[in-house]
């Protein structure tokens, strides 16, 4: 197969673990003879300072000509404690997810047995973990009506304001994908919102109630986002296949970072309307950036996620085989 790729390697460590993944890409492409090229492009702080935009138009184009993004991170301390910045990091990684439609991200929570002990839960509250987090990722309070910080003179005060805005359409077809992912899992889709107070999260409980009986052969059950929360680290092998809308699924999927031991072990994908990006669900670590010290797993997962979309499994399983191959792993856990 030819795969022309863009490579967005970003801020912080990003370069050094696209790095790796890129190795891994193009090892597992001569193995199988597949044709990738590469394509690099600008986006996040990276692309601030040079171009004075996080996602500049061209780093659009060649995102949009490629079969695929790999995308590493974004992120500096520079922007981070200064609330007035007019443009920041993160809002490239926003501005692709966005202007390439990517609705639906694909965050799956997988224990390595051999990485067990780095989890701060039990061992036995976690072994066996293995589910999927499906992120709604172009709506909600990300992309709703916002408000910067301002004087509202009525009130005397500053005030700010995020819209946690939802439309059936939405709701529907990130659903869908849900669960065409429960089909083929264990058939066990959560439903994951906050319906008690959010108005939004009604809607989604409505439309989810509406499309259950189309899909007899998953179980649907609803769980409030704080219980959720709570149930990830109690009994995470509960979890099948969890769906939810965007912040709540970023939240939560931090927290299951810490159910596999690591951030540094967590892939994703993004898919939607156009390329679709694979990137690692872990932030740009300024602090370990050129140490290399970081841990490039999340990134190679993503390889292998990327395979995985363009059916190419085996090509996929022998990056997971070797991600889970107790050869190196003495050297992951010193
Ligand atoms: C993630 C990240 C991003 C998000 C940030 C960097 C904007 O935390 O991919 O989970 O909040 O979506
Ligand atoms: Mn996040």
């Amino acid at each position: 197969m030819k795969l022309n790729i863009a490579v967005l390697a970003g801020d912080g460590i990003g370069p050094e673990i696209m790095e790796q993944g890129v190795a891994v890409m193009s090892a597992v492409a001569e193995k199988y003879g597949h044709e990738v090229s590469y394509k690099e492009a600008l986006c996040g702080a990276h692309a601030i300072d040079e171009v004075g935009d996080p996602f500049p138009e061209a780093t659009f184009q060649i995102c949009e000509k490629a079969d695929a993004v790999l995308f590493a991170s974004v992120g500096d301390p520079k922007f981070d404690n200064n609330p007035s910045a007019k443009v920041r990091p993160e809002q490239g990684l926003l501005a692709m997810r966005k202007k390439l439609g990517l609705f639906a991200n694909i965050r799956p929570v997988t224990t390595f047995d051999c990485l067990v002990h780095k989890s701060p839960l039990k061992d036995e509250i976690v072994k066996g973990a293995d589910f999927i987090c499906i992120r709604e990722l172009t709506g909600g309070m990300y992309f709703g009506k916002k408000q910067e910080p301002q004087m509202n003179a009525e009130l005397g005060t500053e005030d700010a304001l995020d819209t946690n805005y939802y439309s059936r359409p939405e709701v529907e077809r990130i659903l869908k994908v849900a669960y065409q992912y429960a089909r083929q899992r264990k058939k066990h889709l959560t439903v994951v919102d906050k319906a008690n107070v959010l108005a939004s999260s009604r809607l989604w409980r409505k439309v989810a109630q509406e499309m259950a009986p189309q899909y007899p052969d998953v179980t649907t059950d609803f769980m409030y986002v704080d219980n959720a929360a709570m149930r990830m680290i109690q009994e995470p092998t509960f979890f099948d296949v969890m769906v939810t809308e965007n912040t709540f699924g970023d939240i939560l999927t931090d927290e299951g970072s810490c159910i596999t031991g690591s951030m540094g072990l967590l892939p994703s994908a993004s898919t939607g309307s156009s390329t679709p990006v694979f990137e690692p669900i872990h932030g740009s670590w300024p602090q370990g950036k050129g140490l290399n010290i970081a841990n490039p797993l999340a990134q190679i997962l993503s390889v292998a996620m990327l395979y995985e979309y363009f059916d190419l499994k085996e090509e996929g399983a022998l990056i997971r085989k070797a991600v889970r191959s107790e050869e190196h792993t003495s050297e992951l856990q010193s």
